[in-house]
């Protein structure tokens, strides 16, 4: 076929996707009317809040079937009871874990978050779940936060980038994703009602920019609100939040509330909530059987409405948005099957897994550790072989299996002696509760440390775990350091021999007193059902490491910017929180206040060497409309394959508000052959570089000066360009 009639072909294609798309989206609008115009108002109201756990009623009399969710954002959690927070103990509800969204966010590979999307979309779909509870998004703000092993990092422009991609996979299987919590739910204590206060201008900068992509960029279609406060009012009805969304980003999805986070029939009338989920019914009625009556959005809006108090239009958009949501999933015919435990999963799983691990130190080439070596090998710590699948809150997996680290060595390693030692033992991961361990922890680490005295090399895998006060949904680390007696255990190995590795399995960073003692240092994540393949492909060098610190690791607590300004800054007391950090969140208030992280954000070790040279900016002045070229040039100067990941970031110098020393707009990952050079583009718009004018509720681009930063971290910048808007 010639060029031109290839191109006449692919245009006539594309014009018709568009007109049945068009028409598509024409004909459910149509059905929505018609559907509407026969509800009876009951209806209306069953519709917009819960009949049980995880499902809101359709309308048997009009075929309109129920609606079915289910968390969570790294894979479909077991079956949950009717009525209670318990399992129901289905026997075909095994699933694949996927890593943990850090892990993902560490890969800076928006590819791979699509490739994420589409697998954990196939096996919610083929558990019959129609809106899945994910991904989370919010701000890395503190490390001690329980649940930032759920979200994405610390950088909004990171994760505006690594959620479309991920929506997208998810819903091209008829599942809708549900991105939360909508907002400022940074933290886990008090999270039920403490009242944040921040800035419009660190609102729209920070904590805003991953949830306004999903909306506008990803399409999402459902919305989780947040259990806080902010100024006042819960996220669930909060009319500035819901405003912003739904007027100002034009989100035409549902707001489903968190599950307990309604508070008032009225405010969630008129701003904005559009499903009721979770409501504790104690204070409503004390029997379960007509719990679900005494939400907020039931028998109390159906008396408002039926008194006038409450327009019934207000009903009729809630309803109108879940028939729209209900089309494109329970009620969308075209919609696949979905698959769940299959091989592409777990190699999905594990390539997000093991591109996703960072390697931040490796002295005299520690890693790799060549598997035809016949040494001793001592793998040490709890972390080896705890499942980690398990616990942490809503986004708990039965997976179908989990590979341990100790099993990944033992299966990789085969000409080595490979040695187990616990070493410490945390107690079991129980959801709100801090069960003591029954281990004796002084017998564990002194058969630690006698297996560290005959062996080799010693990789010690710990950090944290997902039992309450950990990485847990529910409440926050009460400190920065390494639990159950992690560093003192190291410090008495260490003593014994040298050679030690360290594996942080975690989804927070933690405090590293002995980071000068040890030999090398990777940064594990919660990484689901093929851990130890991952990590042993890693360790053995099989898999070059890539991954990069998608937050900042403080050396001390107080040089984080929430703990800086004290307790009113983070945690609150109790009633009130302030984000006086304002805009200058992680390596934001590291390189404005020049307080040099342990780790920093965007960092990543390689088994091979990356040079990158002739950095360029297509201009030196320009236009509002311009759009900014960066080119650059990367080779790798190693021995062996691998892949860098290309960081540019801008700031502004006296600038007329404060601004952050530099911020980071784009970012690009290229692998490379050994010895291969490329030669790669990044793009900015000028409008990214604008900042949010609290004066006119709007974004402003600054003209005059800026600088553009290229490197590959946040502290390990190349090249500086100056250039000039005009
Ligand atoms: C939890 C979580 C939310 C989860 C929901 C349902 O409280 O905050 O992320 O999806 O309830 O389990």
């Amino acid at each position: 076929m010639k060029y031109t009639q290839f191109i006449i072909a692919i245009l006539i294609c594309s014009v018709l996707i568009l007109f049945c798309s068009n028409n598509l989206n024409a004909q459910n609008k149509n059905n929505i009317d018609s559907i509407l115009s026969k509800l009876t108002l009951k209806e209306k109201i069953a519709m917009i809040h819960a009949q049980s756990k995880f499902s809101t009623p359709g309308v048997p009399r009009l075929g309109i079937p129920e609606l079915w969710m289910s968390d969570g954002p790294h894979g479909v959690r077991a079956e949950i009871s009717w009525d209670k927070w318990e399992h129901a103990e289905w026997t075909n509800d095994s699933i694949t874990a996927f890593p943990a969204l850090t892990c993902l966010a560490a890969t800076f590979n928006p590819k791979l978050s699509k490739e994420y999307g589409i697998s954990l979309g196939e096996e919610a779909r083929y558990r019959k779940k129609d809106v899945l509870l994910g991904p989370g998004v919010n701000i890395y703000r503190t490390p001690l936060n329980g649940r930032n092993f759920e979200y994405m990092g610390e950088d909004p422009y990171l994760a505006s980038k690594m959620v479309v991609p991920y929506i997208q996979g998810i819903q091209q299987n008829g599942v809708a994703a549900c991105v939360k919590h909508y907002a400022l739910n940074n933290q886990e204590k008090w999270r039920t009602h403490i009242n944040v206060e921040v800035s419009d201008r660190a609102l729209h900068e920070i904590y805003l920019p991953a949830f306004k992509a999903a909306v506008e960029k990803g399409k999402v279609w459902s919305i989780m609100s947040a259990y806080n406060q902010f100024r006042w009012q819960y996220c669930s009805h909060n009319e500035k939040l819901n405003t912003i969304l739904k007027k100002d980003w034009n989100f035409n999805g549902v707001i489903i509330s968190d599950w307990g986070a309604t508070h008032n029939t009225k405010q969630s009338a008129l701003y904005g909530l559009d499903i009721e989920m979770g409501t504790g019914t104690d204070g409503l009625t004390h029997s379960l059987k007509n719990a679900y009556d005494n939400y907020y959005m039931a028998l109390p809006l159906l008396k408002m409405v039926e008194s006038g108090e409450i327009e019934e239009a207000f009903i009729d958009d809630k309803v109108k948005r879940i028939l729209g949501l209900m089309f494109k999933t329970t009620m969308n015919k075209n919609r696949s099957f979905g698959k769940m435990n299959t091989k592409e999963h777990h190699s999905t799983a594990k390539k997000i897994a093991s591109e996703g691990i960072v390697l931040l130190k490796n002295n005299n080439s520690f890693f790799p550790i060549d598997t035809i070596k016949k040494i001793k090998i001592a793998v040490i710590g709890e972390n080896a072989t705890k499942k980690m699948t398990l616990g942490g809150g809503s986004s708990e997996l039965k997976a179908q299996f989990e590979i341990s680290p100790l099993e990944g060595i033992q299966n990789k390693f085969k000409n080595a002696t490979v040695l187990h030692a616990m070493g410490y033992s945390s107690g079991p991961s129980i959801y709100g509760e801090i069960i003591p361990t029954e281990f004796d922890n002084k017998k564990l680490k002194k058969e630690a440390i006698e297996v560290a005295k005959k062996s080799d090399i010693i990789l010690y895998f710990g950090g944290l775990n997902k039992n309450h006060q950990q990485d847990c949904e529910g409440d926050d680390r009460k400190s920065f350091e390494l639990p159950f007696g992690q560093n003192e255990l190291l410090n008495e190995i260490l003593k014994v021999n040298q050679n030690v590795g360290v594996v942080l399995i975690s989804g927070n960073a933690v405090e590293t007193p002995w980071i000068l003692k040890i030999k090398a240092l990777i940064q594990g994540w919660y990484l689901g059902s093929i851990t130890g393949e991952a990590l042993a492909e890693i360790i053995s060098g099989d898999v070059n490491p890539s991954g990069k610190l998608p937050f900042s690791f403080p050396k001390k607590l107080k040089d984080n910017s929430a703990h800086y300004y004290g307790e009113l800054s983070y945690p609150g007391d109790s009633i009130n929180q302030y984000y006086k950090d304002d805009i200058l969140v992680g390596y934001r208030w590291h390189d404005t206040k020049k307080i040099k992280p342990q780790f920093a954000f965007g960092e990543g070790l390689s088994y091979t060497t990356f040079k990158i040279s002739n950095v360029g900016a297509n201009k030196k002045v320009y236009k509002q409309d311009d759009k900014i070229i960066i080119t650059t040039t990367v080779t790798n100067s190693g021995d062996r394959e691998g892949a860098e990941v290309i960081q540019v970031y801008i700031g502004k110098p006296n600038s007329k508000v404060n601004r952050a020393l530099k911020e980071l707009k784009a970012f690009k990952k290229v692998h490379l052959e050994k010895g291969e050079s490329k030669t790669i583009e990044l793009q900015l718009n000028l409008k990214d570089l604008s900042y949010y004018n609290e004066s006119i509720s709007n974004w402003e681009l600054e003209k005059g000066n800026y600088t553009i930063f290229v490197g590959n971290s946040s502290q390990n910048i190349i090249k500086k360009l100056n250039i000039i808007i005009k």
